[in-house]
């Protein structure tokens, strides 16, 4: 094992050079960059691992929620400068620009789209780069004291890798001006504030909080949960004669997907068995 790196822990899915970690716990899959030793900038490694273990958890049926965090004090510094940059832009502009596809394809492309629900857990630093996959993911919790910050504008380049894509889908406008042109820090708290993450907590509760929201995902209806997820982002670009078309057929697929019949499950045991409140928690499933 390299130095510096985590030990994966017991019941854990490790990959060849272990620059990601996965631990599956109870349909949660804790997925970890895992370079602590440079504050898990993302090189190749990380980017290629990352195509790999998402392709892999999409078919795992045992993986029903994705979190994502970071091994060590960081959630991630960003895009690795020498390895991700530096090195690559010294070598033929074909490997680099199939390296660039390659990090857009788990940082958003994968991520965006991905069929089950997934939570940024943002545990400490958090630089550039590092904004795509947490934006990416559907939810974020960050730990008061993590430190986010545009730092492009402090080495000389602009926020790419659709970074500034991201940032614009989260902040408004004046704080995306503001932190993508001076380059400051802020903190987890700010971050929630500012709707970048859900929330934050202090960090001491950052896992704990994090495993109750995955637990409450888990125990909605899967079928309708990922019909939920693709309707937000997709509607996002439409008009709303289109948006409205698209949610009547869309609840139409879902329901019609559904092999645990949701809907029809919820209207019994509401309206004929008077068993639970819609308004206030989830219809009773067999699992
Ligand atoms: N790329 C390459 N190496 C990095 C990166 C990075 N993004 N971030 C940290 N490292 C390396 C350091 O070079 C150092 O390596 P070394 O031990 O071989 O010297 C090691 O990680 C630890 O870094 P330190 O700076 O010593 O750690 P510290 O805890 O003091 O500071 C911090 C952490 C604030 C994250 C600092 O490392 C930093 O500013 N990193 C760069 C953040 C950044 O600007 N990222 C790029 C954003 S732009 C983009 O992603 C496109």
């Amino acid at each position: 094992m390299t130095e510096g790196k985590t030990a994966p822990a017991e019941g854990s899915i490790s990959y060849p050079n272990k620059s990601v970690i996965v631990r599956m716990e109870d349909g949660i899959a804790w997925v970890s960059l895992n370079r602590p030793e440079k504050r898990n900038a993302i090189n190749p490694a990380i980017v290629f691992e990352m195509n790999e273990v998402l392709d892999n958890l999409e078919a795992d049926d045992s993986c029903r929620v994705v979190v994502i965090t970071g091994s060590g004090d960081a959630f991630s510094a960003g895009q690795d400068l020498k390895e991700y940059f530096r090195e690559p832009d010294a070598g033929p502009p074909v490997l680099r620009e199939r390296l660039h596809k390659a990090n857009a394809q788990w940082q958003w492309r994968r991520l965006m789209h991905f069929s089950k629900p997934t939570i940024a857990m943002v545990n400490g630093w958090c630089f550039g780069g590092g904004f795509t996959p947490l934006v990416s993911c559907d939810l974020a919790i960050a730990a008061d004291e993590a430190i986010f910050g545009l730092s492009e504008i402090n080495w000389g380049i602009i926020p790419g890798g659709n970074v500034t894509r991201a940032v614009v889908q989260t902040m408004n406008h004046r704080d995306s001006m503001f932190y993508i042109m001076t380059g400051r820090t802020f903190d987890g708290k700010k971050a929630a504030q500012m709707g970048l993450v859900n929330e934050s907590v202090p960090l001491a509760q950052l896992r704990e909080h994090t495993r109750a929201l995955a637990l409450e995902l888990l125990g909605k209806n899967p079928t309708v949960l990922r019909a939920c997820k693709q309707a937000v982002r997709s509607v996002q670009g439409m008009s709303w004669e289109t948006s409205d078309d698209y949610l009547f057929a869309k609840g139409h697929q879902a329901r019609f997907l559904d092999p645990e019949g949701g809907r029809n499950q919820g209207m019994k045991q509401f309206l004929d068995e008077k068993s639970f409140r819609p308004g206030l928690g989830g219809y009773k499933r067999d699992e």
